[in-house]
């Protein structure tokens, strides 16, 4: 860490503790930070996001050791710890500690915890005494930002600290698994292959059913939802439409407004680095988007659940 760095975490550090908020970078998205412990510095999260109901946040802990305090881990979610963190893995478990805003876990008996592996994310965690509870740093039902533009887009001077670490390396949010007597689910396909979760887990995971609560408040259908029309699996765009690509392009591709794409050579990871910095250029150029398909397999998972959920009517809140 250069000296610049160690002052702007210096800044940010000073600003958790007096109960502000800070932009966190992390390998997956940026994270609107707070002190877990501050009851109304996690209170000024829900407001900056203007979160219609308080859903649940993640919270990012400094080490395996530390997240293994607040939440109970069994010993399934001991293996997924040792192999996925510090990453992009959300672990939800029993709460264990009471130091935790109650209003961070929504009042839950369960609590999401997570080890990020950004470096600035790990430095700003060993620069502070306590855990930090950190949403995606979007508006609220908007796509989550990938670089510090975005935040600024959506959340403006809300936030006192934006620490810019360039665009997020994955780009897609952690995997959430909850963990529990009747073994593990997939709450919410992420930037870790479903395979890849199952081959340490030793088990299939379940999935989760769509829109209960409290299992899964944030996995609102339209919680991606882009302000434009976005149509799924487009073979070409229509005139007046832009076209989300994804591999080579399709004959006829000269009649869209405009082409973004994910990856010309069909690169399932650089495509869910560029996925949401892609929808926010697409949105703002006013355009119905017409999507093309993307294999569901490995990362494709998680693409094509966020383009679902960017595709499904908006719900109210
Ligand atoms: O990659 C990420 O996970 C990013 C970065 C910043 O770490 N964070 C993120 O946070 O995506 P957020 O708040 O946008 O999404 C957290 C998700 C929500 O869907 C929420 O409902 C779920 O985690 N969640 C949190 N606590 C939960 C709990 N106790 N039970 C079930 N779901 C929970
Ligand atoms: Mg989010």
């Amino acid at each position: 860490m250069n000296a610049e760095w160690a002052e702007a975490i210096e800044a940010a550090s000073s600003a958790l503790f007096a109960g502000e908020l800070v932009a966190m970078p992390t390998e997956t998205v940026y994270g609107l930070a707070a002190d877990a412990t501050n009851a109304e510095a996690v209170a000024a999260i829900f407001a900056a996001k203007q979160r219609p109901e308080f859903n649940p946040l993640i919270v990012h802990s400094g080490s395996a050791e530390e997240a293994g305090e607040i939440a109970a881990l069994d010993e399934i979610g001991e293996r997924l710890a040792a192999a996925f963190w510090p990453g992009p893995l959300t672990l939800v478990a029993p709460r264990r500690s009471s130091k935790i805003a109650e209003l961070a876990t929504a009042a839950l008996s369960t609590v999401a915890v997570r080890v990020p592996s950004h470096p600035v994310a790990r430095a700003l965690l060993a620069a502070v005494p306590f855990p930090l509870v950190a949403p995606s740093a979007n508006r609220s039902s908007h796509v989550s930002a990938t670089s510090a533009t975005h935040v600024i887009a959506d959340l403006g001077d809300l936030v006192s600290v934006v620490l810019d670490a360039g665009p997020s390396p994955l780009g897609l949010e952690s995997s959430i698994v909850g963990l529990g007597a009747e073994g593990p689910v997939l709450l919410r396909p992420g930037a870790i292959a479903r395979e890849d979760l199952e081959r340490v887990a030793g088990v299939a995971l379940r999935d989760a059913v769509e829109g209960t609560r409290p299992d899964a408040p944030g996995m609102l259908r339209s919680h991606y939802a882009p302000v434009v029309p976005l149509r799924l699996g487009a073979t070409r765009a229509e005139p007046g439409e832009s076209l989300l690509a994804f591999g080579p392009l399709p004959p006829g591709a000269e009649a869209a407004a405009t082409v973004v794409n994910l990856s010309e050579a069909s690169d399932l990871k650089v495509a869910a680095s560029r996925l949401f910095a892609a929808l926010r250029e697409l949105e703002a150029l006013g355009a119905p988007i017409a999507a093309m398909p993307i294999p569901e397999e490995g990362l494709g998972l998680a693409i094509n659940d966020r383009l679902r959920r960017a595709a499904a009517p908006k719900e109210s809140g």
